[in-house]
């Protein structure tokens, strides 16, 4: 029976790993000088319209317009009558980077032998965010799927047990407010350089434009992908990423112990996704429990970590990078056999360290065969 063989050829559970093969998360460990972090560098970008569909170009980027000072912003409005929710239950995986790197393959290749590419790490920012919070997180998990492909480690999270939970039950409330982050966006961005917000149409978040950046953590060479929400509209503006904004929302701050939760909390999360990509500013709405934005306010991303100085023991952006070096230093020591069908599932719940299973040709294999057969043929 199939079922049954799969699970004998199982890895060692994680009660069987030495010392060495386990990683701590001990945020002492990391609290060393910051590493080297090369400036990201835009090597490409790509689309996915309202179905989904991938496409090789900048079709979807938007354009940032400032609000007024006090702008009517409900975010709210349109939630049963013009709101297009992607299907959060689909696995697309890495699939759309791997087209991108199909697609772009001319840019890529080196002269490395073993590694055709010259990328050590091919992920998605949001993974490589969950990593630099992990030494602050206390409340959620994660499991990232590694493959080993022509000497490139590819990563691709799998949803953990409680996030499945978690989503599978989100309440109307949750629901909703999941929504005011994409309104919000609506009421700011453009279609065109010239134009105007339109916050009469449609919110659908298939919609996405997204940038892929490559750089250098230590001794690791990464390309990752990351969707960016809007880009400075004036064409004197930078070279992307330095032109690109992140726009966010977040509860109204009426007393002292808010504050310190937004920074503690909310601006951790907020510094880690836009400083890996390079994005220099976030937009905030600051709204109150009707969805009503209340405050608009900049943020540059490199002034965060002086931001958050005035809070006691609070987060470092140090010990972030440092335990996300290390984690691929990890990674790169146990991933040794090169095979696509071949998963190194890495495994991580708070106040525990990092552990390991290995599955051969399982539910967990995600490089798929189109991908894997233009890279080794
Ligand atoms: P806010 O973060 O402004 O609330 P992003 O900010 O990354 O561009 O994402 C846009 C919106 O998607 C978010 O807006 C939030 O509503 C929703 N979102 C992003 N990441 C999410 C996550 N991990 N879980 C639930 N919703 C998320
Ligand atoms: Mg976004
Ligand atoms: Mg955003």
């Amino acid at each position: 029976d199939r079922g049954n063989e799969m699970h004998a050829r199982r890895a060692r559970p994680s009660e069987c790993l030495s010392p060495s093969q386990t990683l701590s998360v001990s945020r002492q460990f990391y609290d060393r000088d910051f590493p080297v972090y090369k400036q990201p560098v835009e090597i490409g970008y790509f689309s996915l319209d309202s179905k989904r569909n991938f496409w090789n170009d900048a079709r979807q980027l938007r354009y940032y317009v400032e609000p007024e000072r006090c702008p009517n912003f409900n975010l709210r409005d349109g939630y049963h009558d013009r709101f297009v929710k992607r299907d959060d239950g689909i696995k697309e995986k890495l699939d759309h980077i791997l087209k991108w790197i199909l697609a772009n393959k001319h840019k890529l290749q080196s002269r490395d032998a073993i590694c055709p590419l010259g990328i050590d790490f091919v992920t998605w920012r949001g993974h490589l965010t969950k990593l630099l919070t992990t030494p602050y997180e206390t409340q959620d998990g994660w499991l990232l799927a590694v493959s080993r492909l022509a000497g490139t480690f590819y990563i691709s999270e799998v949803e953990t047990e409680k996030a499945r939970r978690d989503r599978e039950n989100r309440t109307e409330r949750h629901e909703e407010m999941m929504y005011w982050g994409y309104k919000f966006e609506q009421y700011t961005c453009a279609d065109d350089a010239q134009g105007s917000p339109d916050s009469g149409g449609v919110v659908n978040t298939n919609e996405a434009f997204c940038t892929v950046v490559q750089t250098r953590l230590s001794e690791h060479k990464l390309l990752f992908s990351g969707e960016v929400d809007c880009r400075e509209a004036s064409s004197c503006a930078p070279a992307a990423p330095a032109c690109y904004i992140e726009m966010k929302t977040s509860a109204e701050i009426h007393t002292p112990k808010q504050r310190s939760n937004f920074h503690r909390y909310k601006l951790l999360k907020w510094w880690a996704q836009s400083f890996l990509p390079g994005v220099p500013k976030i937009v905030a709405g600051f709204r109150d429990s009707d969805g009503q934005v209340v405050q608009v306010e900049t943020f540059k991303t490199s002034q965060i970590s002086q931001l958050i100085k005035t809070e006691y023991n609070c987060w470092k952006p140090t010990v972030c990078m440092n335990f996300c070096s290390d984690f691929l230093s990890f990674v790169k020591k146990t991933v040794k056999e090169d095979d696509p069908k071949l998963v190194y599932l890495f495994s991580w719940e708070p106040h525990k360290d990092v552990t390991f299973t290995t599955h051969r040709d399982s539910e967990y294999t995600f490089l798929p065969n189109w991908f894997v057969k233009e890279i080794t043929g």
